[in-house]
């Protein structure tokens, strides 16, 4: 399939990264969001960020000219009509997303495929709102979008492997590196991630340190480029807790039956039967003792918006 149109939802952070990459691998773009000056604002980013690749001479000044000319935005859905692919990325809610899914639907072409940048939604909730879920993919971007090398491609269990395969070839054609997650809660890299910067913002709130203290012992003790405080920062701090919620809600049904079934069919009954046995039950008495200790500390870790402040720089 010859992808020429991309389209992308939201002219935010990511948003107009995505927009960026796009131009730069030479498609064009459209960039929706509900207000022009928010397209605008978007506009404004790529423009700085080319700006200062033509001054490090990344990129010739033809080059930016270029890249800008090759994207429009515009404020009327309507207008993916003319998109070959797109992808969302407005604001992580849930009920949101579900709408915009279904106006997707109903606006583009059969063939498209309408992929989101979620960080934590169900990719499989997504695809139920539209008619096609074997063409709805998670294409998680990580931010700022024109520097990281990461695409998380997430499949439902409905997408199908020629959206995968296009997805997948779409990321290395932005000049990304895919690498594949299923559809769980927080997929890869929010799944573990989120938990670090919560137990992070746990130590700033119980004084265990200082926000640059904690930031300084993730960077040179573990060699994390940024701090977790700071790395929520660039991140904006509305979506950790976002994440988390939803994260902790879908864990805490999905975390038991998968853990016992592994053990269950795990085939432990060999030649010591009658020992394996009563090892077998007392491994699923500490496994699902775990799973509940496990769903509680997510429930008590996670933070209610109001209650995240940080300082770190
Ligand atoms: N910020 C990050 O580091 C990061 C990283 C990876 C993924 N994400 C995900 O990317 C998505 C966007 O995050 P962001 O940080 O760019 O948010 P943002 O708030 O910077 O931008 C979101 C944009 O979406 C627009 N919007 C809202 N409703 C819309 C609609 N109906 N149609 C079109 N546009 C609409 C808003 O006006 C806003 O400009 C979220 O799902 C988020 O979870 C964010």
């Amino acid at each position: 399939m010859d992808i020429n149109t991309f389209g992308v939802i939201g002219a935010g952070q990511m948003g107009n990264g995505i927009a960026q990459v796009a131009a730069a691998a030479g498609l064009s773009v459209i960039m929706s969001d509900i207000k022009q000056e928010f397209c605008d604002n978007g506009m404004a980013t790529i423009t700085k960020n080319l700006d200062r690749m033509v001054k490090k001479e990344k990129i010739k000044d033809a080059d930016k000219t270029a890249i800008l000319g090759r994207i429009t935005t515009t404020t009327d859905l309507n207008d993916m009509a003319k998109v070959d692919f797109l992808v969302e990325a407005a604001v992580e809610r849930e009920d949101l997303k579900f709408n915009i899914f279904k106006d997707l639907d109903r606006i583009c072409p059969e063939h498209v495929i309408l992929s989101t940048n979620t960080s934590s939604i169900p990719i499989g909730r997504i695809a139920a709102q539209t008619s096609r879920p074997d063409k709805v993919i998670g294409m998680h971007f990580m931010n700022p979008v024109p520097v990281m090398k990461l695409v998380e491609v997430i499949r439902s269990i409905a997408t199908s492997d020629e959206t995968f395969d296009i997805t997948w070839k779409l990321s290395e054609k932005f000049g990304k590196t895919p690498a594949e997650a299923s559809d769980y809660p927080g997929f890869i890299a929010n799944r573990i991630l989120l938990p670090m910067i919560n137990e992070a913002v746990f130590c700033l709130y119980q004084g265990v340190g200082k926000a640059e203290d904690i930031d300084t012992v993730m960077r040179l003790g573990m060699n994390h480029p940024m701090g977790p405080l700071a790395l929520a920062d660039l991140i904006g701090l509305n979506l950790p807790p976002a994440i988390m919620e939803t994260c902790t809600t879908d864990l805490k049904f999905q975390m038991a039956l998968p853990v016992a079934q592994k053990i269950c069919g795990s085939g432990l009954a060999g030649k010591k039967k009658d020992r394996q046995r009563a090892d077998l039950s007392k491994s699923v008495l500490c496994i699902l003792c775990l799973c509940v200790v496990s769903v509680s500390w997510f429930q008590v870790r996670s933070c209610p918006p109001d209650q995240v402040v940080l300082r770190s720089g």
